[in-house]
């Protein structure tokens, strides 16, 4: 009895002791590894090239670990590294089991996973699973004849049934997802480009075949999974007509189809809940209940989600305001306070740079602008992802001639407006400002020449103000936004109240300053941020007194009684009294 007791009390004091990490977080639940973590999403075409071929590569990232890890993030999303013909680089994959040659083998893959690991840094694979390419053996089968066993892989539309209804596709430069294929005289349905046809999910073999593969990657290793456009893989296969003024809610009526749910369940069942892995769909249906239903714990479904309503804010010259900005942050909060669990992001591989794009890139605020944001991903509630660059304030490369644009939605895009007589000056500035070419070009490591990316041509220009914006650069000046950035994602880790605390806007009228509280416990913390390229004030109320700054993008911080100026763009987190 008696040598029991010693351990019992023994546990009783060490949880008793305010030091103790997990008595701070004593009384949260559900915690997980994937929500107190920091995803940093690289391209992995546009990382480091390791042979010279102008095209990053598995090598290259396997060079770069240990200033992956330097950044203190504690995961990697990798967008896709199957093989593919690129006609979406890398989206449309023609074998699910092996490797993009110009990234390397799968001999490269086990052992930057086992890099990763000896680090103690998680791996998150790209599933793209709604469609594959063309270029597929599943594909290639189907089309060959109407009774090939692989024929139901993919929806095919009988000719002789006349023409199949409208349907909508993402990059077609007709903008059509019916492709008529004359081999076997039918139609095949593709959302994405014609060489990305799209997968049947209702056909069970499918389904197996797609957890089979994500059984392959989990039995490697992998920890998570992003399931790319997932929320238009279950599909109406009857394709009825769509309704007037569809286009206004396009995934109300091509997202969340009548099986999603289930197919997803099923997927939970098979992969998800046999291995230590957690799963983000990309896209979050159209309404807040549609992302509960995915990801809330008692769903056994998906456990986290990424919405778009932040992102598709700035999708025109125009931009955003910030009460709008607010309203839409405050409303997912609001809403994933007790159940559920979102991510965080301004920017990914389908972007603009996050500092152009809701920042100021000019030469005067891009350095404040671009730690403001990244101080903004760092203390919201959900887990952030940190698109590669933007920890070093990269900027749009603003191509002005079509010739230069290598991704497909701008050039289709481009013939689409052409045809549909759009107005070309303003499609080539909407292109310029959004286009996904500008967040994928090479990552900017030194001054030399090609920012050091590669010994090669690069596969996409860099941008020409590399000898300026750089890592080299950044990580010898201690108040860059590189080492701001470190900064913030340490202090991040060390304050569960940043990662599960109760968020609470301030002012929400306020348009220049984004203020919000984060409380956990007996501790308070107050995130001060200015959008705005002009001094702006904030008046505090009595109960956010401030005891301590805990980082700030300026040496200085005015504070006369609770009267706040914030200097253009200034973000301050601070320590308030409770
Ligand atoms: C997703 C990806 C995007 C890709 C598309 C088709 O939206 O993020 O890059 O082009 O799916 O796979």
């Amino acid at each position: 009895m008696k040598k029991l007791l010693i351990p019992i009390l023994l546990i009783i004091m060490l949880c008793s002791c305010s030091n103790n990490p997990k008595q701070k977080t004593a009384g949260i639940p559900n915690k997980a590894w994937w929500k107190e973590g920091v995803i940093y999403q690289i391209y992995p075409r546009s990382f480091k090239d390791s042979d010279g071929d102008g095209v990053g590569d598995l090598k290259g990232i396997i060079e770069e670990l240990d200033y992956i890890k330097s950044l203190g993030v504690t995961m990697l999303w990798l967008n896709p590294i199957y093989a593919s013909p690129n006609d979406d680089n890398g989206y449309d994959i023609s074998d699910y089991r092996a490797i993009m040659k110009e990234f390397g083998t799968m001999e490269d893959f086990d052992l930057l996973l086992k890099e990763m690991h000896q680090r103690d840094l998680k791996f998150v694979m790209d599933v793209v699973v709604n469609h594959s390419s063309d270029e597929h053996e599943w594909f290639k089968q189907s089309r060959s004849s109407r009774d090939n066993p692989y024929r139901d892989y993919y929806h095919w539309w009988p000719a002789e049934k006349g023409k199949p209804n409208y349907r909508w596709s993402f990059f077609d430069e007709k903008g059509e997802a019916w492709k008529y294929d004359s081999i076997t005289d039918a139609y095949y349905l593709h959302y994405f480009s014609q060489k990305q046809p799209d997968l049947n999910w209702e056909n069970p073999k499918v389904r197996q075949e797609v957890y089979d593969i994500m059984k392959f990657w989990a039995d490697k290793g992998v920890d998570g999974f992003r399931l790319d456009a997932f929320q238009f893989a279950s599909k109406d296969t009857t394709f009825p007509a769509l309704p007037e003024g569809y286009q206004k809610n396009i995934i109300k009526y091509y997202g969340m189809g009548p099986n999603l749910h289930s197919y997803l369940r099923e997927m939970y069942d098979e992969v998800l809940s046999k291995y230590e892995v957690f799963a983000v769909s990309e896209g979050a249906g159209s309404t807040l209940e549609d992302a509960h239903a995915l990801v809330d714990e008692d769903r056994k479904e998906l456990q986290m989600a990424y919405h778009f309503e932040s992102v598709d804010m700035v999708n025109s010259l125009e931009g955003y305001t910030l009460p709008q900005f607010k309203q839409v942050f405050t409303k997912w909060d609001t809403s994933f306070a007790e159940k559920g669990w979102i991510s965080i992001f301004l920017s990914n591989h389908d972007a603009a740079r996050i500092v152009s794009r809701f920042g100021n890139d000019s030469p005067e605020f891009r350095e404040a602008s671009a730690k403001m944001l990244n101080t903004f991903l760092l203390s919201m509630r959900g887990t952030p992802y940190i698109y590669y660059g933007d920890e070093i304030g990269m900027t749009n490369i603003n191509f002005d001639s079509i010739s230069q644009y290598k991704d497909i939605a701008a050039i289709n895009g481009y013939k689409k407006a052409l045809s549909d007589r759009e107005d070309m000056d303003l499609f080539m500035k909407k292109l310029n400002f959004l286009s996904r070419d500008n967040g994928r070009t090479p990552m900017q490591w030194n001054p030399s020449i090609h920012a050091g990316f590669t010994t090669g041509i690069p596969w996409l220009p860099v941008n020409d103000n590399y000898k300026d914006i750089n890592v080299a650069n950044e990580q010898n000046n201690p108040n860059s936004i590189l080492n701001h950035f470190k900064n913030m994602v340490k202090i991040r880790k060390e304050n569960d109240l940043l990662i599960y605390g109760a968020y609470q806007m301030l002012d929400a009228e306020n348009k220049d300053i984004y203020a919000f509280t984060r409380t956990l416990d007996n501790k308070k913390m107050l995130v001060l941020l200015n959008f705005t390229d002009h001094d702006s004030s904030i008046k505090l109320s009595e109960n956010e007194n401030i005891e301590s700054i805990l980082i700030n993008n300026y040496t200085d911080f005015t504070n006369e009684n609770g009267d706040v100026n914030l200097k253009p763009y200034q973000a301050v987190i601070c320590e308030l009294k409770y």
